[in-house]
């Protein structure tokens, strides 16, 4: 392997970011890679606007099917996020032998199984570390250093943006939702559409894709109970606070026996437990695996470097990977057959 070269479709907050990381660490990456990585192309719908970062304009592309085509680009960025058109670019990706990174929970939790084995049919891999918790390396951590537990209990923070809502709720009493809302749009960590965050639709997506992972279960988000923050007001927020809680929006695992429940709510923690104090854009998760006992993990869950950082981990562990000829890093099999939703699901 010369070089890495990458194709980036959709050059918004978190593909600018990817540019900044590629531009300003570009000796990092070359020294640990051990061959240049380069930004080949960029495929976005506008193409005018300043981004905020330094970028060759010969590099920008209207037409992102060129991008998923071109012969010199071995790994394929999916940002743009939805499902139509990013699906079909991501399977024409793969046909082209393309490895492919994206930060597109929504696809994946609706349409992973169809998205996954296409590119285990084609023999190359997906990476959507991004897709989850933003800058935190969860999914590695779960399929990776955590494989020998059984996971009986996760309980995680994975939208930032309500987060922040809820944090600056309870830090300033009486400022309206939709204030905070605002700002969270400002300072870029909101989805396009923003009921996505805050009906919970954003944190079921990917609460199912770690179902997926930790338990084995691919269910439909629609099957989860989901309720959003939209409801809570100040006077809730405040009550909490009276008896020393804090409201979080939980995903919530768990498993009793054979059975795995998830579900994901507004939730009162008392104060003290380790979630309580995970407060603005971060996310947290908080777990127990049998053998390893509680763990937390903590970070920003969303906004531009952080995400990005988590976009540029899968490209390099690509190009590792493909350096020692292996493809197909497709999720983990292999879950005891007895392991089934709860009713609840
Ligand atoms: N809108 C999402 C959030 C972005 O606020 O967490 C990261 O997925």
């Amino acid at each position: 392997m010369k070089e890495v070269s990458i194709g980036l479709i959709g050059f918004g907050t978190v593909g600018a970011g990817v540019v900044q990381i590629l531009e300003e660490n570009r000796d990092v990456l070359e020294a640990r890679v051990g061959v240049p990585v380069r930004l080949k192309r960029i495929a976005d719908l506008n193409i005018e606007s300043d981004r905020g970062v330094k970028v060759d304009r010969s590099l920008l592309t209207t037409n992102a099917m060129e991008v998923v085509r071109d012969p010199e680009i071995s790994v394929v960025v999916e940002l743009i996020g939805g499902y139509e058109p990013a699906k079909s670019l991501i399977l024409e990706a793969f046909k082209n032998g393309k490895q492919v990174v994206t930060a597109n929970k929504a696809l994946l939790a609706e349409h992973g199984p169809e998205v996954f084995q296409a590119a285990h049919k084609a023999g190359v891999d997906i990476g959507f570390e991004a897709a989850v918790a933003g800058g935190i390396p969860i999914l590695r951590s779960l399929r990776e250093g955590l494989v020998a537990n059984r996971f009986d209990k996760i309980l995680a923070i994975l939208n930032g943006t309500c987060n922040f809502i809820l944090t600056a709720m309870d830090s300033t009493p009486g400022v309206s939702f939709d204030e905070v809302l605002k700002k969270a749009q400002e300072l870029g960590y909101a989805e396009a559409d923003p009921a996505l965050d805050i009906d919970g639709i954003d944190s079921a997506h990917k609460l199912v894709l770690v179902l997926s992972l930790t338990h084995g279960i691919r269910v439909p988000p629609r099957s989860i109970h989901v309720e959003g923050i939209r409801n809570i007001d100040p006077f809730d927020v405040a009550m909490a606070h009276e008896f020393s809680y804090k409201i979080k929006l939980l995903a919530i695992i768990r498993r009793d026996g054979d059975n795995v429940d998830a579900r994901l709510h507004p939730t009162l923690l008392p104060e003290d437990h380790p979630l309580a104090r995970v407060d603005g854009v971060f996310n947290g998760i908080f777990l127990h695996g049998d053998m390893v006992g509680d763990q937390l993990f903590y970070g920003r869950g969303a906004g531009r470097e952080s995400t990005a950082s988590a976009v540029i981990g899968d490209v390099i562990e690509m190009a590792r990977s493909a350096a020692r000829g292996e493809a197909g890093r497709v999720p983990p099999l292999g879950y005891p057959e007895s392991w089934k939703a709860s009713g609840k699901l």
